[in-house]
């Protein structure tokens, strides 16, 4: 028997000022982003922005539903409309944020194991930018830091 520890590590900057400029301006997208938030049941607006790699800039809100359950996060909507607009574009960076919220912006796990899946695919990390508690802001320099063991299209080899 073995026994393994996996830790990982992540910046955390108190305040919005302090996250180096394209985070920064990432983020501010992000929060602009909660404009396209359609949220008439939880009232819970998440904006989420990702930063492609020719310096694109692409934003959505999540999507609510009166079937509760078709609920989409905005890191999905905001991934989906940057693979309509700019298919060829890997994603380099995203920030997702939320209100009112003081508490950590964490994406679910439907939205990591997306995240996971086009780190796969584009074979480059995806740096993460989430909306931390109480006004800090948490970077990770990949999704993969939030998704241990995911499922992948690696797993569905034979
Ligand atoms: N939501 C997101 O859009 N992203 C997250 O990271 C967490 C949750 C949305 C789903 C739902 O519309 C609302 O927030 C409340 O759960």
């Amino acid at each position: 028997m073995q026994e393994k520890t996996l830790t990982i590590s992540f910046l955390v900057y108190q305040n919005l000022e302090d996250l180096p400029a394209k985070d920064r301006d990432l983020a501010k997208r992000a929060q602009d982003s909660q404009n396209y938030s359609y949220a008439p049941y939880s009232n819970f607006r998440v904006g989420a922005a990702v930063r492609l790699e020719n310096g694109q800039v692409i934003g959505n809100g999540n999507q609510e539903n009166a079937a509760y359950s078709m609920c989409v996060c905005a890191e999905r909507t905001a991934l989906a409309a940057a693979q309509t607009l700019a298919p060829d574009q890997a994603v380099h960076a995203i920030a997702v944020t939320a209100s009112p919220s003081r508490q950590l912006v964490s994406p679910c796990g439907a939205c990591r194991q997306v995240l996971h899946e086009r780190e796969v695919v584009q074979n480059q990390p995806i740096r993460v930018i989430l909306q931390g508690a109480e006004g800090q802001w948490l970077v990770f320099e990949s999704a993969q830091l939030l998704i241990p063991f995911p499922f992948g299209p690696e797993n569905l080899k034979a």
